[in-house]
C-alpha cells in the first residue's frame, strides 16, 4: 500500500490531499519509542483538531472487507419477506432492517437503506444470506481489536496511562454494533431544492466508528465550520470520533459532525463498526481531565440510556448530548450570560 503523503515541511504530521490527518497503526503498535510518542501525539491533534481520521496499515484484511461488504448487499437485495421479521424492530433490538434513520420519527424521508447487528457481546446476525453470519463474526473481531488498540493509544494521547479508557467504560464488556448503508442513487441531488439526503448531519452515540465505502465518496464531515467531502486513501478506514469519546475526555475530544450524500449516478455501500462502552457502564469524563475552576463537562449517563434516547429521536446534529451536559450559568450584573 502506498505511504500517505507527507505536507511538505511537517513530515511529523501526516495527510491526506485535503488535509485529513492519516494515523499509521503499524507505528503506534510496533514503532520504537520514539516513533510512537510522535504518532501517539499525532493522533492526538487529529482527535482534538478534526474528531475524524483515516487509519492505514490497520491489519484488517482488504478480502474480508469486500466479503463484509457482498454479504450486506445480498442481504439489501434478499425479498422483502426473508428480512420482514428484523423490518419492525426497534433501536434496541439485536437486528434490524430498515429505511431512513428511524421511519417512525424521521419526518424527512432518507435514501438510505440500513442493517444493524449487535456484535459483541453477542453476535446476532439475520439467517440470510447464508455466508452472513461466519462474514460478520470474523469482521467483527478483528475490527473491534483494531478499535480497541486505537482506543489505548488515545488515552496515552490524553496523557492517560493506555488501558484507563478501557477500565472507564468496561471495554472488556464493550458494546459494538456492525451496520451496513446502501444509498440508492438519486438524479435530485443534495444542492437541489427537495434533493435526497442519505444522512442528516449527526454525530455517533458510540466511543469510534470505523467506516469503509465501496468507492464511491459521500461521507462529509464537518471541520472549521465547513463541509468536508472524504477521499479514502486506498485501503484505509475512516475513524469517527463519538459523543461517548467527548464525554469520557470531558471535552477534549469531541464527536465529529458528519452526514451522508447521495451520488446522482452510482449506488452507494458503507460498511460501519461501531465501538461502544459496556451497554451497563456509566459514562463520566475521566475525573483527572478536570479543568479547574470548570470542573467536569458532562453528568454520567449509562450507556444503553444514552444510546436509546440518542436512536429513538429524530436525528439532531448533537442534541443528543444536551442530555448529558452540566448546564453553567454565570450571574454578571447585567445579564445571565451561558458557558
Ligand atoms: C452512520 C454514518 C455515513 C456513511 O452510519 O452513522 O454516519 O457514509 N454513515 O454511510
Ligand atoms: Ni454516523
Amino acid at each position: 500500500m502506498a505511504s500517505p503523503p507527507r505536507s511538505p515541511g511537517q513530515p511529523n504530521r501526516p495527510c491526506s490531499e485535503d488535509g485529513i490527518p492519516v494515523v499509521d497503526l503499524a507505528v503506534l503498535v510496533n514503532g520504537d519509542a520514539r516513533e510512537r510518542s510522535q504518532a501517539v501525539r499525532h493522533l492526538g491533534r487529529a482527535c482534538q483538531d478534526w474528531g475524524f481520521f483515516m487509519v492505514t496499515n490497520h491489519g484488517v484484511p482488504e478480502d474480508l472487507q469486500s466479503a463484509m461488504m457482498d454479504a450486506c448487499k445480498e442481504l439489501f437485495g434478499l425479498p422483502p419477506e426473508q428480512k420482514a421479521e428484523f423490518m419492525d424492530a426497534g433501536p434496541m433490538d439485536p437486528v434490524r432492517v430498515g429505511t431512513g434513520f428511524n421511519s417512525a420519527v424521521d419526518g424527512a424521508r432518507y435514501w438510505r437503506d440500513y442493517v444493524k447487528m449487535f456484535a459483541h457481546p453477542e453476535l446476532h446476525c439475520p439467517a440470510k444470506p447464508d455466508g452472513l453470519r461466519g462474514v460478520a463474526a470474523e469482521y467483527a473481531a478483528r475490527t473491534r481489536g483494531l478499535l480497541l488498540e486505537l482506543t489505548a493509544a488515545i488515552s496515552e494521547s490524553l496523557g492517560l496511562p493506555a488501558g484507563r479508557i478501557a477500565e472507564r467504560l468496561d471495554l472488556g464488556s464493550c458494546f459494538q454494533i456492525l451496520v451496513g448503508n446502501h444509498y440508492p442513487p438519486c438524479a435530485a441531488g443534495p444542492d437541489d431544492d427537495d434533493g435526497a439526503v442519505g444522512l442528516p448531519a449527526h454525530s455517533d452515540h458510540g466511543l469510534l466508528t470505523l467506516l469503509f465505502q465501496n468507492g464511491v465518496d459521500g461521507l462529509q464531515v464537518k471541520h472549521d465550520g465547513r463541509w468536508l467531502l472524504a477521499k479514502p486513501i486506498p485501503g484505509s478506514f475512516f475513524v469517527i470520533a463519538g459523543d461517548q469519546l467527548e464525554i469520557v475526555s470531558n471535552g477534549r475530544y469531541k464527536g465529529v459532525l458528519h452526514r451522508a450524500l447521495v451520488d446522482r449516478a452510482q449506488a452507494r455501500m458503507s460498511c460501519v463498526s461501531l465501538l461502544g462502552p459496556c451497554l451497563d457502564a456509566v459514562v463520566k469524563p475521566v475525573p483527572e481531565l478536570a479543568v479547574p475552576p470548570l470542573g467536569l463537562e458532562f453528568r454520567g449517563v449509562k450507556y444503553r440510556d444514552y444510546m436509546e434516547h440518542q436512536q429513538s429521536n429524530k436525528l439532531n446534529e448533537k442534541g443528543a448530548l444536551d442530555l448529558v451536559r452540566v448546564q453553567r450559568h454565570i450571574l454578571t450584573d447585567t445579564n445571565r450570560l451561558e458557558l
